[in-house]
């Protein structure tokens, strides 16, 4: 028996990936994330020898027989580099912080967690120290799911090549300047539950996109800014980028051949809301969205005082059951004792 344990966070991309060249998440443009702190799942993962049953699968200490294809399927993928698997029954029991169905995916948390628990095992059972270690587990969490590669590390993490920099396979962590490290991601929960059209579809439908290379083109380059100002510590022209961003990405999805929308209206009035107190008030507060129609708030720690007045002024009656998330730039995966 062997029993290993880690808490991976969720993490919000500024630029996005959307879109894969390959398959097994291969992407079409490189992206950048913050390491969340709040939001994140924390796994266990125990190795047995049972011969009945090569996988059990708990969710908050319940048995979840409806995740066990897609943790099937990822297993069958990564078996050839981690043999080991063969040879072993798993067990893996996972909670998340978040609630489930608050609409926050979790595949980008839970998949980094359990890659960060597979190279640990890997590592015990060989022995050997691995020099890179959260670069292999980002490796293998991408292979889950392409945003998870960007959960293994500490503050922010850029995943995707251009031009000879970064790489497709894994992530790597980049430079935030200690202004940025304070950052704030208030999630407002427009609406919980499952989208009505997933990720992978999404991705999916930019193959013969027709505004596919022009976006493609603008992350690129949105990327490569975005970089640098993170560098810098510069939030007031990464701000506008990281808003373009949330936009290219649901006007991709609008003007996609089966097109679809994920915003609802309340998620219109946030925006337009957060966009008018910004331009009144002078405070940096900017928006970006995933693939579903909840917004991420984020802002310097400084402007707290004043962000905290607007929400609770014009904010949360927006958000579904007055529900909201308060989160921050984060330290990376954590191991737990065992
Ligand atoms: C909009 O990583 O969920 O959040 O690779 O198919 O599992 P798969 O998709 P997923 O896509 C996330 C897309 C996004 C943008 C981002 O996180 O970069």
């Amino acid at each position: 028996m062997m029993n290993v344990s880690w808490s991976a966070p969720s993490n919000i991309a500024l630029v996005k990936y959307w879109g894969k060249k390959e398959e097994l998440q291969i992407p079409a443009n490189p992206s950048v994330s913050l390491t969340l702190s709040e939001c994140k799942t924390t796994m266990n993962l125990t190795l047995g020898s049972s011969k009945e049953k090569k996988l059990v699968v708990l969710f908050e200490g319940k048995e979840k027989p409806s995740f066990i294809p897609k943790i099937e399927k990822f297993l069958s993928l990564i078996t050839d580099e981690l043999p080991f698997l063969r040879d072993y029954s798993l067990t893996i029991d996972s909670e998340n912080t978040f609630p489930h169905s608050s609409g926050i995916a979790s595949s980008a948390s839970s998949m980094a967690a359990l890659a960060l628990c597979l190279v640990d095992v890997e590592q015990e059972i060989l022995g050997n120290k691995h020099q890179d270690f959260f670069s292999r587990a980002s490796y293998f969490a991408r292979i889950g799911s392409g945003s998870a590669a960007r959960s293994t590390f500490a503050h922010a993490a850029s995943w995707g090549e251009y031009q000879g920099l970064g790489h497709d396979q894994r992530a790597h962590q980049v430079e935030l300047h200690d202004q940025l490290k304070d950052l704030r991601n208030k999630i407002l929960i427009i609406e919980k539950g499952e989208k009505k059209v997933s990720s992978t579809v999404g991705h999916s439908l930019m193959t013969n996109h027709p505004y596919a290379q022009a976006r493609f083109k603008q992350a690129v380059s949105h990327w490569q800014q975005s970089l640098e100002l993170l560098k810098r510590g510069n939030w007031d022209e990464l701000g506008p980028i990281v808003e373009r961003e949330a936009m290219a990405l649901h006007a991709m999805m609008m003007t996609s051949s089966s097109s679809y929308m994920l915003m609802k209206p309340q998620t219109l009035s946030a925006m337009e809301r957060i966009i008018a107190f910004r331009e009144k008030t002078k405070v940096p507060v900017y928006f970006t969205l995933d693939a579903g129609p909840n917004i991420h708030m984020l802002y310097p720690t400084s402007c707290s005082v004043e962000v905290e007045q607007f929400f609770n002024d014009q904010l949360l009656e927006l958000c579904q059951d007055r529900k909201f998330i308060d989160d921050k730039v984060g330290e990376g995966p954590v191991k737990n004792a065992v």
